[in-house]
């Protein structure tokens, strides 16, 4: 495969983070936000997003199992590793930084209801659109794209390509 076009720069992509995180400054002030992000992939939205957010946030991570070398979701979710810390009383955003599917997010808010949160609320770079999913209120959302195979900012072909600083589309698959 190859390094497709440029579909959002990285500087389009600071100025949609700086716009989310001055939503949630507004939304949690005055309240104990934990963000969570899911790994692999978010782990640079999330360093990101969260020096947009001008509150004292606490942070926690959730792995996930993810697409491996393939790029259709197989549907199946498993927890690699789980929250270090208790959520019952707190107020969670979940931080994503792709939706195609929607199945990773809806098992996650599923398993993470049941612990009780005070909140429990979605943010995410970059939503599928023409994709069939479950219906999820994604209450921060970043980019609308269409549903092809995209790498960079976190996402991967294969493992690699995450540090690209820019999305891309991927040419030679499929
Ligand atoms: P979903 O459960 O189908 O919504 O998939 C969510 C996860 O699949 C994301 O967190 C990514 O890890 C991965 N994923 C989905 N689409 C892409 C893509 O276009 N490029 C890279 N990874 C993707």
């Amino acid at each position: 495969m190859k390094i497709g076009k440029e579909l959002i720069s990285a500087v389009e992509i600071d100025e949609k983070l700086a716009e989310m995180g001055a939503a949630i400054t507004d939304d949690y002030r005055g309240k104990n936000l934990l963000l969570i992000g899911i790994l692999k992939g978010a782990f640079v939205v999330m360093a990101d997003l969260a020096r947009h957010i001008d509150l004292p946030v606490e942070f926690d991570f959730m792995a996930i199992s993810s697409y491996g070398s393939a790029t259709k979701s197989s549907g199946v979710v498993r927890i690699l590793k789980d929250l270090d810390q208790e959520i019952a009383d707190r107020h969670v955003l979940i931080v994503e930084d792709i939706v195609d599917t929607g199945l990773t997010l809806s098992y996650l808010l599923k398993n993470l209801a049941v612990r009780k949160p005070a909140s429990l609320s979605l943010a995410a770079l970059i939503i599928k659109d023409g994709v069939e999913r479950p219906p999820l209120d994604i209450k921060y959302e970043g980019f609308h794209i269409p549903p092809k195979f995209v790498i960079g900012y976190g996402l991967d072909f294969d493992g690699k390509y995450r540090n690209l600083p820019y999305i891309a589309e991927v040419e030679g698959i499929d």
